[in-house]
């Protein structure tokens, strides 16, 4: 007899062809941010005890580079690989159309019907290769914290020579509290990213990437 479960051997049986939601350059972009974004958010983290915005410091279990000048040279080698990696996929997300076919358009009425479904469990999860509102909002708002992130940085590592990008933001200071901020959301979204990927079943992820 075999192990499956119900809905598994229906999922098994409708597996073929596989529906791949994620191209290869999606997939290989994706994972190469999410190992630029470890090391920006840990060094960034060894950065922030030097002098810290708030009153608490992070771990050292969590950061990386063991001091601050350590921890700078982390974060601006790390800086070229999020960097030309996120530039790759603003311009190949924009020229293959993919933003606008996957991430648009997203409505007020929408966000809020979907958010209603989920927090009464009846979003449906029938076609993984469509995004719902709630999803949509949330990859594009953090595209656009990633792109603030960036500019932020820049405009904190180079004042002088930015320094009308610097003014943008409202100054050094004030640079620095919104590029901390951006640090926080994009943490906020990473830790809830993980836990609906970890919570979606493997036969369903199978699907997804097509094997
Ligand atoms: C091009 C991208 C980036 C550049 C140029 C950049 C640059 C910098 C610089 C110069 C500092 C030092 C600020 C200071 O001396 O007070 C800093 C701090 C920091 N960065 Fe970045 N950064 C970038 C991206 C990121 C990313 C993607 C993250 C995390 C997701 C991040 C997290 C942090 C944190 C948490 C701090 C400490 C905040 C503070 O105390 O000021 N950075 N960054």
């Amino acid at each position: 007899m075999s192990s499956l479960t119900v809905s598994e051997q229906e999922v098994s049986a409708n597996a073929t062809p596989a529906k791949i939601i994620q191209p290869a350059w999606v997939r290989a972009l994706h994972w190469t941010n999410a190992v630029a974004m470890v090391l920006m958010i840990m060094s960034g983290w060894q950065i922030y005890n030097a002098s810290p915005l708030f009153d608490f410091r992070f771990s050292s279990s969590l950061t990386l580079g063991g001091w601050l000048g350590g921890a700078l040279l982390w974060h601006f080698a790390a800086m070229w690989l999020l960097m030309v990696n996120g530039l790759i996929y603003l311009a190949l997300g924009l020229a293959t159309g993919r933003f606008r076919k996957k991430l648009l358009p997203i409505t007020p009425a929408g966000v809020i019907a979907d958010t209603r479904a989920a927090l009464t469990g009846k979003l449906s999860h029938e076609d993984l290769s469509k995004y719902n509102y709630v999803q949509k909002l949330l990859y594009a708002g953090v595209i656009v914290v990633g792109i603030v992130i960036v500019l932020s940085g820049l405009s904190i590592w180079k004042p002088v020579q930015l320094q009308y990008l610097t003014a943008l933001f409202g100054g050094y200071e004030a640079a620095r509290y919104v590029h901390f901020v951006c640090m926080a959301l994009i943490v906020a979204f990473m830790v809830v990213h993980i836990a609906l990927a970890l919570l979606v079943p493997k036969s369903l992820r199978a699907m997804i990437i097509g094997r």
